[in-house]
């Protein structure tokens, strides 16, 4: 959906520099529209007539893109030390609308993460409506007991400090302190809690998959990221999803 727009709002939109930086390139020569030099930081464009020093505009109209979040990096603007967004091209934290991740992962959990400027698809992705699930790999400081999977499959279990019980879970074990745990909601550290809850403790997690696209065959190494349209990323997680 092209929309025309003040040239030099877009390109502050694009976090590419101030509105006063604009009026300079203009004066540079360095902006083409339509294969001719920008004439004026008010003039109306479409993002695709528009070259930068005789570039193309970066994702101008949206950016949506899949990252392997590492361990130890936190989701947010603001904290002190690693940040997910020191993993992104300076340019792109300063683009209007803000990036933002859907969901977050925990400092110490690593995986699959998707990080969107778009409102309404990260909207889509979060709501309950859309039954889109989580898989977390864990990796448990104590062997299982045995009637974990029941007891996460029940929809009774309740975690420390609330009232509603967690939607019924399901539970993958692959030995008996390595297993995979498919969640259809999302929680405040919901897999720790589930553990804790059922007297274990989480050593390591990792989300592996997001519906049925899974970060393995992503082939992202941590810290890598990969941009697609909403319409791929929402057919990679639903597959039925219609383009
Ligand atoms: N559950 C957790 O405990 N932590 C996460 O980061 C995600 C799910």
């Amino acid at each position: 959906m092209l929309k025309a727009e003040r040239l030099d709002k877009m390109l502050a939109n694009l976090g590419y520099g101030l509105r006063k930086d604009v009026r300079g390139w203009i004066r540079d020569g360095l902006i083409e529209v339509n294969g001719k030099a920008a004439t004026s930081p008010a003039q109306k464009v479409l993002a695709d007539q528009v070259l930068l020093m005789g570039d193309k505009l970066d994702h101008p109209n949206g950016l949506t893109f899949i990252y392997h979040k590492p361990l130890d990096a936190v989701c947010s603007r603001k904290e002190d030390g690693r940040l997910i967004y020191d993993d992104f091209p300076e340019r792109w934290l300063g683009r209007k609308p803000p990036l933002s991740s859907v969901g977050r992962l925990d400092k110490e959990t690593s995986g699959l993460l998707i990080i969107t400027d778009d409102g309404q698809l990260n909207h889509q992705l979060t709501s309950p409506k859309k039954h889109i699930s989580k898989t977390y790999a864990v990796t448990l400081a104590r062997p299982l007991h045995g009637d974990e999977g029941d007891r996460f499959g029940s929809g009774k279990l309740i975690l420390e400090g609330e009232e509603k019980p967690c939607l019924p879970a399901e539970l993958i074990i692959h030995d008996d302190k390595h297993v995979s745990l498919i969640l259809h909601e999302g929680r405040y550290h919901q897999v720790r809690r589930m553990f804790a809850a059922v007297g274990n403790h989480v050593e390591t997690l990792s989300r592996s998959h997001i519906g049925v696209l899974s970060l393995q065959d992503t082939a992202l190494a941590e810290g890598q990221y990969q941009t697609l349209t909403a319409e791929q990323l929402m057919s990679m997680i639903i597959p039925d999803t219609k383009t």
